[in-house]
C-alpha cells in the first residue's frame, strides 16, 4: 500500500489500543486480539482486520463510533481515536469498517488498494 507510515500506524495503534481496552480485566487465558492481514481475490485490495474477543459493540453504536467524540469509556475516552482512523484510512482510498465478531468480540477491517511496484516508477 502506499501512504505515510506515521500516520498508517497511528491507526492501527489506535486499533490496537481499542481492542486491548476492550477485553475485561482478568481472563487473559480466554482472550485475544488477533490481526490478520490478506489479499481480497483479484480486486487489488488488501484487508487488514483487527480482532478482539472484547465486550463487543451493541448494534445502535456500530456507526456512531466513527462519530469525533463519541465514546463509551467514562475516565479517559475522548472519542477521537475512530474518528482519525477512519479519517486517515480514507483519505488513502480506503475503508475502515465495524463488524461484531461471530462468537463474541469486534473485527475492525481497513481495506486498502495495493499499489504495484510498476505503478511507483
Ligand atoms: N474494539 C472495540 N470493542 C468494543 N468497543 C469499541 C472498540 N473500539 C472502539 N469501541 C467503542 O467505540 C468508542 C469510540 O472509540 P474511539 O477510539 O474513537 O474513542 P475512545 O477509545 O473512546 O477514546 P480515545 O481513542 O481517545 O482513547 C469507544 O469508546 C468504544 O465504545
Ligand atoms: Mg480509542
Amino acid at each position: 500500500v502506499a501512504g505515510s507510515e506515521a500516520r498508517f500506524g497511528q491507526v492501527f495503534l489506535n486499533l490496537l489500543l481499542n481492542a486491548a481496552q476492550a477485553i475485561p480485566e482478568g481472563d487473559p487465558e480466554r482472550n485475544e486480539v488477533r490481526v490478520v492481514v490478506h489479499p481480497l481475490g483479484g480486486l487489488g485490495r488488501v484487508a487488514i482486520d483487527v480482532c478482539d474477543t472484547g465486550t463487543g459493540i451493541a448494534p445502535e453504536n456500530r456507526e456512531r463510533v466513527f462519530e469525533p467524540f463519541f465514546t463509551t469509556k467514562k475516565a479517559d475516552g475522548t472519542g477521537l481515536g475512530l474518528s482519525i482512523c477512519h479519517r486517515i484510512v480514507t483519505a488513502a482510498g480506503g475503508t475502515l469498517t465495524a463488524q461484531a465478531r461471530h462468537d463474541r468480540g469486534t473485527v475492525f477491517r481497513v481495506i486498502l488498494p495495493i499499489v504495484s511496484v510498476a505503478d511507483d516508477t
